[in-house]
């Protein structure tokens, strides 16, 4: 465990629940300081705060919000872009609006966030990006496809960031969860007389079930933790029950083998 003067600054971003407090959990209980946001920090339940993590506010949807922690944040040494929400609804019927909400908070807040806190890091020439994905976006999950695209991005985005910033020391690691059990809320999008109306929650209710089922978000935590101490990590981590395996099938198996298996599951 670091001692007081060693310890690293982690800013968690998402960390009032779920799979962020799990991170902050595990990382303040492992000596590590730690910084987590929340849009409303005053409406995180007691029990749910940790003690010796501070709290500032952030809303990956609002330009001034993201400058405002950039400039009180500043000097961190690693950066967990964990914060996201997702949606439920055919490419058919989403409103656009909803698309472009997606997309700010999954993918240009955390794009915004990272480039006005790349300075600190590479003028240390030390730094560690970890960025939450999604398995979904490289094996979309049916009536959820938009989510699954703002992961995409947040992948690709990942690679850019590595070929360009590791020259300064900085590295960039990409965690991609398969179902990890957190109330993860998902905003239905769907027209009361669709056509997809059955078929869309046939879906949701497969998959909320799954998410019941799924592993505690303690096991992301772990994980953080062992990249953190890795002097090498990997640029790509699944995790989930049978993650490895099920990603290797879905990089490496045929698309009309996915598609097969996704549409057996999913209806
Ligand atoms: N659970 C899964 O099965 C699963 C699977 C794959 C990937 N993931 C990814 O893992 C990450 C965490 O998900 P989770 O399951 O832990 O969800 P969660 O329990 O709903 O937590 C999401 C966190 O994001 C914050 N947040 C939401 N909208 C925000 C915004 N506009 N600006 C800033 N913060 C915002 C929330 O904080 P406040 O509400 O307090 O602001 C909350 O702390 C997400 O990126 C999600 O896509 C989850």
């Amino acid at each position: 465990m670091p001692n007081e003067y060693e310890k690293k600054i982690v800013l968690i971003t998402g960390a009032s629940r779920g799979i962020g407090k799990s991170i902050a959990k595990k990382l303040n209980s492992s000596g590590y300081y730690v910084i987590g946001t929340s849009r409303n920090i005053e409406a995180i339940p007691k029990d749910d705060k940790i003690s010796g993590v501070r709290y500032l506010p952030l809303d990956l949807t609002i330009n001034e919000s993201i400058d405002k922690l950039i400039r009180d944040v500043g000097n961190i040494d690693v950066l967990i872009n964990n914060a996201g929400v997702s949606q439920v609804g055919p490419i058919e019927e989403v409103p656009m609006e909803k698309i472009r909400e997606i997309f700010e908070s999954n993918l240009f807040g955390l794009i915004h966030l990272t480039q006005g806190l790349l300075p600190h890091m590479r003028t240390k020439k030390e730094g560690l990006i970890i960025n939450i994905t999604s398995m979904a976006s490289r094996s979309p999950v049916p009536f959820s496809t938009f989510y699954a695209v703002t992961k995409a991005g947040v992948e690709a985005f990942s690679k850019g960031l590595q070929n360009e910033v590791e020259r300064f020391g900085i590295k960039t690691v990409v965690i991609a969860p398969f179902e990890i059990n957190t109330a993860i809320p998902q905003e239905i999008l769907l027209k009361d007389d669709s056509p997809y109306y059955n078929i869309t929650m046939k879906a949701k209710n497969i998959r909320d079930k799954n998410l019941a089922n799924a592993p505690d978000p303690s096991i992301v935590g772990k994980l953080v933790l062992k990249i953190l101490k890795s002097k090498n990590p990997k640029f790509f981590y699944p995790v989930g029950k049978n993650g490895f395996i099920k990603s290797f099938i879905i990089t490496h198996a045929s698309r009309k083998f996915i598609k097969k298996q996704t549409m057996k599951r999913f209806s």
